[in-house]
């Protein structure tokens, strides 16, 4: 990782706020080392947890058939699938090749490409709308300028990110995640201050976008129990941090013992997490002229 140039701040009236101005992440090509070690199980258990936040997302931009969208941090592909369904002519990137391959399979008709989100592979107003679901972070918000670039005037961009997690019931989901390395942990603490009351806003406006609005997100993972939950979560790019900390069974026995506090008879285990959308659109160019 390289370092973080920031810019604190104090949005919400609490703790301070980092606000990157930078690309801060290090070497995209290991990504896959994390996200890509499980991509089956992640596609097939973790991924379609993810469901109420793409169909309320993709709701919200009120996608039309023949609309060009594309997908950034696209992981295997199931929001792009889903975009397909509702006519979208899709695009993906995403830099792990394992996650990739499952997107190309789930969506074979769309553009899926393996690649850096800094780095967009796309034309100068490529797509009418862009989404990326808790793919573009505090600490990676060049990502945006890309995004910026690709669409066209007046383009719709979506974005997601966690919210207050630990004010969120489904906290201790995530809870695993804290076994990684303390700097990593602090890594992702920055990571998610996007989530934060203003920081995505002003994250945006600087990057060029207008008329930005913030919504809350549905986000419920469900697990039948919590052997399965605890598989399900080591599929994850964070959760390979902790396991490269404590090493794998120490994550497994973790996960199954946060779980284990939560089961109720018949029930399935259920996280429900904070998540915040913004919705932003790309100037037209023609803002403020007499018409
Ligand atoms: C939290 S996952 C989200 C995946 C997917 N959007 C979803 O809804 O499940 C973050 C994704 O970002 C991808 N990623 C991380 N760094 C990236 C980069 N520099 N360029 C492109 N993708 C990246 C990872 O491979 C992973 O699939």
């Amino acid at each position: 990782m390289t370092s973080t140039e920031s810019r604190p701040g104090r949005l919400d009236g609490g703790a301070p706020v980092l606000r990157p101005t930078a690309h801060t992440e290090g070497d995209w090509t290991v990504v896959d080392e994390g996200w890509g070690r499980k991509a089956a199980d992640f596609a097939a258990l973790s991924e379609p947890g993810n469901c109420r936040e793409y169909v309320a997302v993709h709701h919200r931009l009120g996608l039309e058939t023949g609309v060009r969208l594309v997908d950034v941090a696209c992981g295997s592909g199931l929001a792009i699938e889903l975009a397909c369904v509702q006519g979208a002519v899709c695009a993906g990137i995403d830099a792990s090749p394992r996650l990739v391959e499952i997107a190309r399979q789930r969506s074979p008709d769309a553009d899926i490409r393996v690649g850096d989100m800094h780095a967009l592979p796309w034309s100068d107003a490529s797509f009418d709308v862009a989404t990326s679901f808790r793919g573009i972070w505090g600490t990676t918000t060049t990502a945006l300028t890309e995004i910026h670039r690709v669409l066209v005037p007046g383009g719709l961009l979506a974005l997601t990110v966690w919210g207050h997690i630990k004010a969120s019931p489904g906290a201790w989901a995530l809870a695993p995640f804290r076994l990684a390395a303390t700097a990593k942990v602090e890594h992702q603490a920055a990571m998610v201050s996007l989530g934060r009351p203003g920081a995505g806003e002003a994250v945006l406006a600087d990057h060029g976008f207008v008329e930005i609005r913030r919504f809350d997100v549905p986000f419920a993972w469900e697990f039948p129990d919590p052997e399965m939950f605890a598989r399900v979560l080591a599929s994850t790019g964070p959760a390979y941090e902790a396991i490269q900390n404590v090493g794998e069974q120490a994550f497994i026995a973790a996960a199954i013992d946060q779980a284990t506090k939560r089961v109720r008879d018949g029930l399935p285990l259920r996280a429900e997490i904070a998540v915040v959308a913004y919705l932003a659109h790309k100037p037209t160019g023609h803002e403020g002229r007499a018409t």
